[in-house]
């Protein structure tokens, strides 16, 4: 770029000078030219040509510095000071500035998770480590389930069922299989943790499959092997938030300002997809050992049709929207009032409403105001403070309108 500035520039030299030889023609031919008009044009060219070489030294020893900085990020060095220029280098200075926070940001992130990768759960065992040969209550690590898995850990449990690493003989590959506890004799609305029966599970994991999305674990398959209802989804060989946040409380801002927008990004996709998540609560949050985060378990989620024919979306009480606390009709703006919980507690380490029980905390949802997470971490920016207040609002219309709204609120937080 710079070379071609100083051709152009070297070549209207040439043309000025040329143009004004012609120019001057005609006088000199005549004798009359004006000796004041050659001073001023050689004045001219004296002025000019010290200035357009200020100038392409100044531009060039911006562009040297901005190179140096981009050298120094792609060694994996991202202290680095990106130079302040103005014009069309500053905005390229300014998106690499950019890149260069969020960069810094996943790398805080990974080192979060790093310090918690030991105790992974389904994490390859460590040396001199032997797997459970017998799990309690469940499938034995090395049986084949449904013909199909064999298993290989346990991951967890769940108020719905049991999860498994488990190798997938026909795919050959590794996928997480969850099996579901005995579906309640009927679905009562009023019970928000009961299993979903059948057919209403067969439409959770159809419309799940349809969201393909790097912030959402992808959902594979559901079928029923004597009498045991399961769904298989994508292994993430990663930690859920909780395990994050039981292990440290309070992480930095921008760690968790880049957790929050994937989840944003994550909940945009489910959205899209005409979904309603119902249970975002760190339990349903994987974050990888890279500092992806993936959102999971549409467990409770109904389709926006559904939820117009007014069927109640069961949930975690914590995390709970006022309107799912009153079995009301949902949209997505709900599932961004629980992202508000979410955020609250990543950002100050505790939940804005914690009742004596599920009930006491449904109420605080419905009537008390959502204290400011500021009194419990002052140092938090107040626009961030406010973004968190505005998803606990208890009117949805005063909640951003989208995922994607919130995304963009929180990308104008600079950590
Ligand atoms: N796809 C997956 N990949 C890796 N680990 C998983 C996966 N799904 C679940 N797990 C692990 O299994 C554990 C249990 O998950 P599960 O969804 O059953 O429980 P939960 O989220 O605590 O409760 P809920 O029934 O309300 O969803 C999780 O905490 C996580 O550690
Ligand atoms: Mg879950």
């Amino acid at each position: 770029m710079l070379r071609t500035q100083i051709a152009g520039f070297a070549l209207a030299v040439v043309l000025l000078t040329v143009g004004m030889c012609f120019l001057t023609a005609g006088f000199r031919r005549g004798a009359e030219v004006r000796p004041g008009l050659l001073i001023a044009g050689g004045l001219a060219l004296l002025v000019c040509l010290p200035a357009a070489y200020a100038l392409a030294f100044v531009l060039a020893r911006e562009i040297r510095r901005l190179t140096t900085a981009v050298e120094e990020v792609s060694r994996g060095q991202l202290d680095v000071e990106v130079p302040a220029s103005v014009g069309e280098l500053g905005a390229l200075a300014k998106a690499f500035a950019a890149m260069v926070t969020d960069l810094k940001a996943k790398a805080a992130l990974e080192a979060a998770i790093a310090a918690k990768s030991s105790a992974l759960p389904g994490a390859p065992p460590a040396a001199g480590k032997q797997p459970l040969a017998h799990l309690p209550d469940g499938l034995q690590v090395g049986t084949v389930f449904a013909s199909r898995y064999a298993v290989i850990a346990q991951l967890g449990e769940g108020g719905m069922g049991t999860v498994y690493r488990v190798l997938d003989k026909e795919l050959d590959d590794e996928v997480a299989l969850k099996l579901l506890k005995p579906a309640p004799p009927q679905e009562s609305s009023s019970t928000p943790r009961s299993g979903p029966t059948g057919e209403l599970l067969r439409q959770e994991i159809k419309l799940a499959r349809m969201v393909t999305h790097v912030n959402v674990v992808r959902v594979h398959d559901f079928g029923e092997d004597e009498g045991v209802r399961y769904f298989t989804m994508e292994y993430v060989p990663g930690t859920t938030l909780r395990e994050l946040l039981d292990r440290r409380p309070i992480l930095d801002l921008a760690p968790t300002l880049q957790i929050a927008k994937q989840v944003c990004r994550g909940l945009g996709a489910v959205h899209r997809a005409g979904i309603v998540h119902g249970d975002l609560k760190p339990q349903n949050v994987m974050v990888v050992g890279n500092g992806v985060v993936k959102l999971m378990d549409f467990g409770v989620a109904r389709t926006r049709s559904a939820l117009s024919k007014g069927e109640p979306l069961a949930g975690t009480p914590a995390y709970m929207s006022p309107e799912q606390a009153r079995s009301a009709e949902l949209d997505e703006r709900s599932d961004l009032y629980s992202t508000g919980i979410l955020m609250f507690e990543l950002f100050t380490g505790r939940c804005p409403f914690v009742g004596d029980d599920a009930y006491e905390t449904m109420r605080m949802h419905l009537d008390e105001p959502a204290p400011n997470p500021r009194t419990f971490r002052p140092e938090l920016p107040d626009a961030l403070a406010q973004i968190i207040l505005s998803c606990l609002d208890k009117s949805r219309l005063r909640r951003p309108a989208s995922a994607a709204d919130l995304e963009r609120l929180l990308i104008r937080i600079r950590a």
